[in-house]
């Protein structure tokens, strides 16, 4: 059964490059599940784009002392670098800095506003006498009143995770350079999100979704809600940068939407965008407006509150008056699926810091390291249900003795021996014409049957989003073929009787071309040149690239993915191309010259990129 599927990974703020740990958070899971289910022929859409609005991207842009606007697009640029050279196949990748965007969350704001979700209050807010104007959340540091702990952002404390009351900040100092005013509390006028009245339908959808959302993720949304209740949101500042207030009143020109909830919204958006960009007019509805379509949100722990009851509270509270401002047509929107929030990545016993530079940057990494190489290792150590950690001696050794040993070695030592002996050719099997099938022996069969039955054990795996766990079944069929051929050794058996040394190796090239499918979704770039191994003339995937869309805001670069062939092409173009089915591999069928797949790392890598840390 054939399913629409929204891949939709949490927006990355553009004031920071991309490190491991954002990585093994939200982008590469996002992209495991897209290809997986690619794979399966489901109707995959994924998405999402720079986070280029809210303070911590004006304050990046301060302390560079640079204008905001060059500063998001250097990192959207970098971003989209990394993104294509590690392979996360984003179907669209964007900016929430567009003409599109903006149209859509102003859309949303009024949407809420005509169903009574939104009403103005004037409140206390900090603000700096000596700048004369107001300091958003990010731009004021103090003591959280609630762990006690200094340096503490207004809007969030990182020491003990809790979401603040700004104006409750004990010992307010401004962040802004130069600034030795003291913050004092004025009053400012904005709009807010009932969420108290959407409480109620926050709570049901999380009860919905608790028999299979992680539990991590229910302890800080549905456990929450319960015991706290949720308050009303202001859902705009007194800022420059972003997206403006959809209201004409006088005094609104100085504010703008607030970053957490508009960013949220690109979520549906950048569909939107690709639908335009991709000339398929309303196709973005097929993971919108069709209820049995499923939308996953991959974020990191840090962004819980935000995608399970913010994001689904604007939707609940948005109802059918989105379709009907933007189509005329009175049909609500879905909800999101699931949100399978990871946990942290550390770095060598202690947490990430790019201020400090105790940090694995990607484009830098990649520098060094194969993409598949990375991700293989940041897939073993995913943080899906408790915080995991980047150590160099076990990225070393796990690169060695598994994706090289193990996986590595297995298809290469036998695609090899087999290109030398047979010809260039997968050997001839006799058919058994009496069986109907060809003349195999019962431990052949055995394994095929095995490899053929983790078709269904790792594609549970990752259907339930435990991703970790798939990779770890794909390698344990891979032992499970080097055991095979331990027993059956080919390499000997072929100068006794070649005829059965080439049912051995048949076996096991068939057993190798279905685990490169399992493998796939994991390591895309290997499995593709393993692929041309095999003489496939379709490609397992599609390819990234580049445009320029061109609006009233200026124009911004999108990364995008296409599919290369025309088999399983769909109508809006993203299509698939390969199955998520068992090898039919045939016997005789003529191979292209193999090559190794992975590279064994030095011991001496350890020490040299220990060496790098906190520099
Ligand atoms: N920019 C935020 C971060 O990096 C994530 C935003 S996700 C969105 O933590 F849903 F709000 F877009
Ligand atoms: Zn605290």
């Amino acid at each position: 059964m054939n399913e629409n599927i929204l891949i939709a990974v949490a927006w990355p703020y553009a004031n920071a490059e991309i490190h491991v740990g954002n990585l093994t958070g939200s982008h590469l899971p996002g992209d495991i599940a897209a290809r997986y289910h690619r794979l399966k022929g489901d109707k995959v859409l994924m998405i999402t784009g720079t986070d280029s609005h809210g303070t911590p991207v004006t304050m990046s842009a301060d302390k560079l002392g640079k204008p905001v606007e060059e500063v998001y697009k250097s990192y959207h640029e970098g971003f989209i670098e990394l993104f294509q050279k590690i392979g996360i196949s984003y179907d669209l990748y964007t900016t929430t800095h567009s003409e599109n965007h903006f149209k859509v969350s102003q859309t949303i704001f009024l949407a809420l506003e005509k169903n009574g979700y939104l009403f103005k209050k004037t409140e206390p807010q900090w603000f700096s006498p000596g700048l004369k104007r107001f300091l958003p959340d990010r731009y004021i540091e103090g003591t959280c009143y609630i762990c006690g702990t200094d340096g503490a952002r207004s809007d969030q404390c990182d020491a003990c995770g809790n979401v603040l009351d700004p104006t409750k900040l004990v010992n307010p100092k401004s962040k802004v350079e130069g600034d030795t005013s003291s913050p004092e509390l004025r009053d400012t006028e904005h709009y807010f999100i009932d969420l108290s009245k959407l409480e109620p339908d926050v709570k049901k959808y999380l009860q919905d979704r608790s028999s299979y959302m992680r539990d991590t993720v229910l302890g800080e949304s549905l456990r929450k809600v319960e015991a706290e209740g949720l308050k009303p949101r202001a859902i705009t500042r007194d800022l420059d940068w972003g997206i403006p207030v959809p209201v004409t009143e006088a005094g609104w020109e100085t504010k703008k939407l607030y970053v957490w909830f508009e960013a949220v919204i690109g979520y549906l958006s950048a569909p939107i965008e690709w639908s335009q960009v991709s000339g398929s007019g309303e196709a973005w509805r097929d993971w919108w407006t069709n209820p049995k379509a499923k939308q996953y949100h991959f974020i990191g722990k840090d962004n819980i509150f935000f995608h399970t009851s913010l994001w689904p509270a604007e939707l609940m509270g948005v109802g059918s008056a989105f379709m009907e401002i933007f189509t005329g047509e009175k049909i609500p929107l879905i909800l999101p699926y699931d949100v399978p929030a990871n946990q942290f990545m550390n770095l060598e016993g202690k947490k990430i810091s790019g201020s400090r530079n105790w940090a694995i940057w990607g484009r830098d990494a990649l520098t060094r390291f194969d993409p598949d190489a990375i991700r293989y290792y940041l897939t073993v150590n995913m943080p899906e249900s408790k915080d995991s950690d980047w150590d160099w001696a076990e990225f070393v050794a796990r690169n060695n003795n598994e994706l090289v040993a193990t996986w590595g070695n297995l298809a290469n030592r036998v695609l090899a021996f087999c290109y030398k002996n047979w010809d260039g050719h997968v050997p001839d099997v006799p058919f058994d014409t009496a069986q109907g099938a060809l003349a195999l022996r019962p431990a052949d069969l055995e394994l095929l049957a095995t490899i053929e039955n983790g078709f269904n054990t790792v594609g549970a795996e990752l259907d339930a989003v435990r991703l970790r766990s798939a990779l770890g079944e794909a390698m344990k069929l891979a032992t499970v073929v080097n055991q095979y051929l331990d027993v059956n050794a080919p390499w000997s058996a072929i100068k006794v009787d070649k005829a059965e040394a080439g049912k051995t190796v048949y076996t096991a090239l068939k057993a190798i071309d279905s685990l490169k499918v399992m493998f796939a979704p994991f390591l895309p770039f290997t499995c593709e040149k393993l692929h041309t191994y095999f003489n496939y003339e379709t490609p397992l995937f599609g390819e990234q690239y580049t445009e320029t869309v061109k609006d009233s805001l200026g124009e911004h670069t999108v990364l995008r993915y296409r599919a290369t062939s025309a088999s399983g092409q769909r109508p809006d173009g993203n299509n698939t191309n390969a199955q998520w089915i068992p090898s039919d591999l045939q016997p005789g069928k003529k191979l292209n010259q193999p090559g190794p797949l992975f590279k064994k790392l030095e011991n001496e890598v350890i020490d040299v990129e220990r060496a790098r840390l906190g520099k």
